[in-house]
């Protein structure tokens, strides 16, 4: 559902371009007073000066209108990693890391992914589609206008195709109000049927999953990591799935150090994430080979982990993205405005940084920055008008919603209850 809408007075910051914002030039938001939007079908036909916006323009079809009201508008968020389809939760768990466990030992004694793995396997896509859409209603009231969904909860040919099923039935209805992309992560962990057959099930995963997923995902990724795939199997999937034409993405480096970084910036990955262990030797490879690294402060916070190296990967030159992350275990929050805060208060990145990382560069982490991530002409018309005229709020308001408007392609999909 696109729209022609005029969205006038207000304070446009946006970063600005087609690709991924790179080392120093985050820092660069494009800032217009007195700014005007004017989308017609749905995409940008102009972002700028109210005052020198073309007459013609303005005459030349029907438009629906917003006043700002003198307030920011920026691009809607782009959440580029979440795993939102999924069945069963798992509260237990969070509650015996809290007693002291970890992460990996709960996995390591068959729960963890595994868990998640067994409650998905009864859930119809109809069942889990369902269930996202309330996440994804929760997520576009915070700005998020594109938001990347992951399979992996699967591990087998009929429920990843039900999961990737799920995450199309989203993408294709309109009333969702956000652009969701679906990757594959069919190498999320190894399932129960494969214990200790690790390359046996990378080898289903080519011979099987692989070539039957290709025109429902975007990208391929997988769970990079020690006792689960390791650099060989991780650098095997990769490249054939590179080989059918999917994009790749990491989870890199997130419990020990083993190189997915490096793996990554070898084969031209479009992000590596997590990332909070990873080497400086990773860090400049990535920046030189223009590998977005996405990081994902919500689950450091959650998992109560060292947050990953953002002045690290800016000051070599790379491009940060930040996302959710949003899942059943290692993190079960899709809070934009948390990450903002933890970002901008224990990763030391500038507001001006978080915000080119949640926009444009969270855009580039999907291949998507020539579609989305800017307020610029020719980008699809998403926008997150703040309930203020300074992007100071962000971080300052912690942790709670600073988003007043969600446009989606020239629609309203959120608009906040006014006070009587
Ligand atoms: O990104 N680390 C692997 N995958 C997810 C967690 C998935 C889960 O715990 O269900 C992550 O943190
Ligand atoms: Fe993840």
């Amino acid at each position: 559902m696109k729209q022609n809408r005029i969205i006038k007075n207000v304070r446009i910051v946006t970063p600005l371009g087609h690709e991924a914002r790179k080392g120093e030039a985050m820092r660069h938001l494009h800032t217009v007073e007195h700014g005007i939007i004017v989308i017609v079908d749905g995409v940008i036909e102009y972002a700028g000066e109210e005052k020198a916006c073309p007459a013609e323009l303005l005459a030349l079809h029907t438009y629906e209108y917003t006043d700002g009201e003198g307030r920011v508008a920026l691009p809607g968020f782009v959440d580029s990693h979440t795993h939102l389809v999924f069945g069963g939760y798992r509260p237990d768990e969070f509650s015996w890391r809290l007693k002291g466990d970890t992460y990996m030992s709960i996995m390591e004694r068959g729960g963890g992914i595994q868990s998640t793995v067994n409650a998905t396997r009864s859930c119809t896509a109809d069942d889990m589609a369902a269930k996202a859409r309330w996440f994804l209603r929760r997520m576009s009231e915070m700005g998020v206008t594109t938001v990347e969904a992951k399979s992996g909860y699967g591990l087998d040919l009929d429920t990843e195709r039900r999961q990737l099923e799920a995450i199309r039935q989203l993408a294709d209805d309109p009333s969702t109000g956000l652009n969701v992309v679906s990757t594959f992560l069919g190498a999320h962990a190894v399932p129960t049927e494969y214990k200790g057959r690790t390359s046996e099930y990378v080898d289903y995963l080519i011979a099987e999953m692989l070539p039957a997923f290709r025109d429902m995902a975007r990208c391929c990724d997988v769970f990079c990591e020690k006792n689960v795939f390791e650099i060989e199997d991780s650098r095997r999937l990769l490249k054939a799935a590179r080989d059918m034409g999917y994009s790749l993405k990491l989870h890199a480096d997130e419990i020990v150090t083993l190189g997915g970084a490096e793996l990554a910036a070898e084969l031209g990955a479009l992000s590596a994430d997590h990332l909070l262990h990873v080497s400086d030797e990773g860090v400049r490879l990535m920046a030189e080979a223009g590998v977005v690294a996405t990081l994902l402060p919500l689950t450091a916070f959650a998992l109560k982990e060292p947050y990953a190296p953002a002045r690290k990967f800016i000051e070599a030159g790379g491009a940060v993205a930040l996302a959710t992350d949003l899942n059943p275990g290692s993190c079960f929050s899709g809070s934009i405005p948390l990450t903002i805060a933890l970002a901008c208060i224990y990763m030391q990145m500038s507001i001006e940084e978080t915000v080119t990382a949640l926009t444009l560069n969270g855009a580039a982490a999907l291949g998507m920055a020539a579609e989305c991530g800017s307020l610029e002409k020719g980008k699809r018309g998403d926008v997150a008008i703040l309930e203020f005229d300074n992007i100071n709020y962000l971080p300052y308001y912690v942790g709670m919603n600073c988003v007043r408007t969600t446009i989606h392609a020239g629609r309203v999909v959120y608009d906040a209850p006014r006070p009587e």
